[in-house]
C-alpha cells in the first residue's frame, strides 16, 4: 500500500456533514493468462487508494483523462464493483462489504445516472412501466397512489404528460436523459451519481439537463458525484472538484479555486486548455500541451505516476525525488490539495505564472517548432499526448 493511500482527504467537515467517503479505495481488476489454468499475472489498478469524502447536499465534480479510474470509482461507490480494499462509508455505516437485504436497502438510497439513457432504459417499457417499476419494487407505493408518484416524477423532469405511455424510441437524446433522471428520482434517492451524463448532449441540451440536476438537487437535497470529461460544465454544477490521475486524485479544491489557482501540474494543464469564449484573450493564451502517452493503470510509473509527462518536473531540473517518492495529497491552503512534492512553487501567484508561461512556450503548439511539437488538428505526434480544446478526450 503506497503512503498515498492511508492519506486523509483534506476537509473541514464533521462526520454528520459528510454523506459519502471513501477510505483508501482500491478496485484492481486482474489481468489472467491461459486458457485451461487461468493464472493471474497482474492487475489493472483502475481506482488505486482514493480517500474522498462527498458533503450532504453538494455536488463533487469528478475529472480526468479517458481511462483514469473516474466511472470504476463511481461503480464502486454505489456497490455495482467490489472494492478490492479500503473502505466505503455511507451516512455513517460502512457498505463496502454488505450483501442481501442490506445492499438493497442502500442501493435505494444512492443511484446512478449513465451517459447513454438509451442503454440503461428498456426499449419495450413504456416510460410510465419503466417508472413504476421501481416504485412498486421498493414499495414506495402501489396502486393509484404509485401512478400518481409516475406522473409527478414526469412532470418533475420536464417530460409532456403522454410520456407516460410512449416509449424510449420516441424520444430525443434529451428525453431520454430526462427520463434516466426520473427513474433515478423514482426511489427518492439521497445519493446520485451522474456519469457523463451531458456529455453525450449537445451543448444547448446540456445547459438544460445541468440547470434540471441543479433544480432538484435544491429541491430534495440531493448530493451528487458529478463525473464529466468537460471541465467547464463540471465548474458550472459542481461545489468542489476532484481531479483523477491514473486511479489516483491528484487534485482536491473548490470549484472556483481550481480554476483560479490549480496547484497541481496535470491539472494546470487541463484548465489551460478549456477555450475562453473571449477570441481576443484565447489567441494570447498559452496552453500547455502534455507530452508522453498515458501510462498503463496495469503498470503506473515508480513515485509520482505523474512524473513520465510532467512538465513542472522539467523545469525543475528533472528531481529524483519524482521517480522515487511517492507524493501525498497534502492540503496546501485549507481545502486545497494536491498530490506534488513541489506543489509550494505554484502557490504563489508570480512564480506560478512565470513556471506556467515558461514551460507553455516549450509545448504550445502555436510557437513550438515543428520537430517537437504536432498541431492538435495535426494529431500527436509519436511520443506525446496533445490536450487541444477538449483537454480529456482529444
Ligand atoms: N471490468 C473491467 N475489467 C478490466 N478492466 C477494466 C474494467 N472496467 C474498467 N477497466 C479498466 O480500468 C481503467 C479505468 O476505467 P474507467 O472506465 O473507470 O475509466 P474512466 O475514467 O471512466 O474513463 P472514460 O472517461 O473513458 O469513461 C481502464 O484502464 C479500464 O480499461
Ligand atoms: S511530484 Fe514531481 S513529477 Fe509529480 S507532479 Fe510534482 S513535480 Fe511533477
Ligand atoms: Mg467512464
Amino acid at each position: 500500500m503506497s503512503a498515498a493511500v492511508s492519506t486523509p482527504p483534506p476537509s473541514t467537515s464533521t462526520a454528520a456533514d459528510v454523506l459519502l467517503r471513501t477510505e483508501g479505495l482500491q478496485v484492481h481488476f486482474p489481468i489472467t493468462q491461459g486458457l485451461i489454468i487461468e493464472r493471474r499475472v497482474g492487475a489493472v489498478r483502475a481506482v488505486d487508494g482514493v480517500s474522498l469524502e462527498v458533503r450532504r447536499g453538494e455536488t463533487l465534480g469528478l475529472v480526468g483523462e479517458s481511462g483514469c479510474g473516474k466511472s470504476t470509482f463511481a461503480r464502486a461507490v454505489i456497490r455495482l464493483v467490489d472494492a478490492t480494499a479500503g473502505r466505503i462509508l455511507f451516512d455513517g455505516s460502512d457498505i463496502t462489504s454488505l450483501h442481501g437485504d442490506g445492499l438493497r436497502r442502500i442501493r435505494r438510497r444512492m443511484q446512478m445516472i449513465f451517459q447513454d439513457p438509451y442503454a440503461s432504459l428498456n426499449p419495450r417499457m413504456t416510460i410510465g412501466s419503466m417508472l413504476a417499476e421501481p416504485v412498486r419494487l421498493h414499495r414506495i407505493a402501489s396502486g393509484a397512489e404509485a401512478e400518481k408518484r409516475v406522473k409527478h416524477l414526469v412532470e418533475l423532469v420536464g417530460l409532456p404528460r403522454n410520456a407516460i405511455n410512449r416509449y424510449p424510441h420516441e424520444f430525443s437524446g434529451g428525453q431520454r436523459q430526462r427520463a434516466g433522471i426520473a427513474r433515478a428520482l423514482a426511489v427518492q434517492p439521497e445519493f446520485i451519481a451522474a456519469d457523463e451524463a451531458v456529455s453525450a448532449l449537445d451543448v444547448s441540451i446540456q445547459a438544460q439537463i445541468v440547470n434540471l440536476l441543479s433544480d432538484l438537487q435544491r429541491e430534495f437535497n440531493l448530493t451528487y458525484l458529478f463525473i464529466a470529461h468537460d471541465l467547464s460544465v463540471v465548474r458550472h454544477i459542481s461545489d468542489r472538484i476532484a481531479v483523477m490521475y491514473l486511479g489516483e486524485v491528484v487534485e482536491l479544491s473548490l470549484s472556483k479555486e481550481l480554476y483560479d489557482r490549480p496547484l497541481h501540474p496535470y491539472s494546470i494543464a487541463l484548465v489551460s486548455a478549456v477555450p475562453i469564449p473571449d477570441p481576443k484573450v484565447e489567441s494570447r493564451r498559452k496552453r500547455m500541451i502534455l507530452r508522453g502517452d498515458v501510462p498503463s493503470p496495469a503498470n503506473p510509473p515508480s513515485g509520482c505516476r505523474f512524473h513520465t509527462r510532467c512538465w513542472l518536473r522539467r523545469e525543475l531540473g528533472d528531481p529524483e525525488r519524482c521517480t522515487t517518492e511517492t507524493p501525498e495529497l497534502r492540503e496546501l491552503v485549507p481545502g486545497h490539495a494536491a498530490r506534488c512534492h513541489y506543489a509550494e512553487e505554484l502557490l504563489g501567484r508570480d512564480r506560478r505564472e512565470k513556471l506556467v508561461e515558461v514551460a507553455a512556450s516549450h509545448s504550445d503548439p502555436r510557437d513550438a517548432d515543428e520537430e517537437t511539437v504536432t498541431a492538435p488538428d495535426a494529431g500527436p505526434a509519436e511520443d506525446q499526448t496533445v490536450v487541444p480544446g477538449d483537454p480529456l478526450h482529444p
